[in-house]
């Protein structure tokens, strides 16, 4: 089974952080988010999947290739010509058998294994009070009479979440073949909620799948409160000499934590350093040192260097911040 895991956006929200490092390798509880995604799918089965990359892609596929022993596809898409594109360029790597789209940046708290279970093509969608942001879905007894990409005056409160099944895939490509050829854009880019409304037209029955669990990464606040929650799954770690634990934390085996009070809801990424501070609702980046300090909701990059702080502050990799 073949998952297509789009990731080619530059996660502008979430400068600095995303000038070195590609949005889907930002840690969260302790693995990048496409972490999170590739055990999610290789759990529910899936020995295939295609990655395609844009912005800073070499990182992700030495990522993808290091970590993990599935078959991986990388397909680059050079233009961001819409997700509707990527998928399109990704086409040489389906075949006649059902594929699963799954949006890289964001992680789902969802059961796959039923989703796919259902030998029918399914969207994954959620009620939200105001969908004007998302793709919209509209149904008629359970199935999706029409799908709409951000509409000004939604007629449905069911947005599209990013997760799709789809048993059909050389119909898919087919309509986003010719929604490319005839330039069809909506918002200037190329839509896969457009190519999926034109398989609808076409004769493909649809069905909305549920998803409770949406966790955004998209911006600062939305990576600390995902970070939050997955911490919130996993179990209280093995106690340190000289540091207070308040769960829900991660701590990795590789950080040297020492005189510290870590928690809740803090990351501590591999090979961090964390001395004679307080750290909560906070994720420290891979290689970060943190001395002196008391952090709230913050995000601190790759190998940055913090001391004598007392604030919430949001630094990218390598940067070096002291107060004194
Ligand atoms: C994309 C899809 C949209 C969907 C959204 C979910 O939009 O085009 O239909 O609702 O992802 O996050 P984007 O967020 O890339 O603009």
């Amino acid at each position: 089974m073949r998952a297509i895991i789009p990731v080619a956006g530059i996660g502008s929200r979430l400068r600095p952080h995303t000038y070195s490092v590609p949005k889907v390798l930002l840690n969260v509880a302790g693995k990048p988010i496409i972490g999170h995604i590739l055990d999610k799918i290789i759990e529910a089965g899936f020995d295939e999947a295609t990655i395609v990359v844009g912005y800073l892609g070499e990182m992700i596929k030495e990522y993808a290739l290091n970590n993990y022993k599935i078959k991986f596809d990388f397909v680059e898409q050079e233009e961001r010509l819409g997700l509707g594109h990527a998928i399109y360029l990704s086409r040489h790597t389906f075949s006649t058998n059902p594929i699963l789209i799954i949006l890289g940046d964001t992680i789902f708290d969802v059961d796959l294994k039923l989703m796919i279970a259902n030998r029918q093509t399914q969207i994954g969608v959620k009620y939200v009070d105001d969908p004007r942001r998302f793709g919209v879905a509209e149904t008629i007894n359970g199935h999706i009479a029409h799908l709409v990409e951000k509409p000004e005056n939604p007629k449905s409160n069911l947005a599209i979440v990013g997760l799709y099944y789809i048993t059909q895939p050389l119909l898919l490509v087919k309509c986003l073949e010719e929604m490319i050829k005839s330039n069809a854009r909506t918002k200037d880019e190329f839509q896969l909620t457009d190519a999926l409304q034109m398989m609808i037209e076409r004769g493909e029955q649809m069905k909305t799948f549920p998803v409770e669990g949406w966790f955004d990464c998209g911006k600062p606040e939305t990576l600390l409160s995902t970070n939050q929650h997955l911490l919130g799954l996993q179990p209280v770690p093995a106690p340190i000499k000289g540091v207070v634990i308040q769960p829900p934390v991660f701590i990795s085996k590789q950080a040297k934590v020492s005189n510290a009070i870590i928690g809740p809801n803090a990351t501590i990424a591999d090979n961090a350093v964390i001395e004679n501070s307080i750290i909560c609702n906070s994720i420290i980046g891979e290689g970060a040192t943190v001395v002196n300090s008391l952090l709230e909701e913050s995000l601190i990059g790759t190998n940055a260097i913090v001391r004598g702080i007392y604030k919430r502050i949001n630094i990218g990799d390598s940067s070096e911040l002291e107060f004194y």
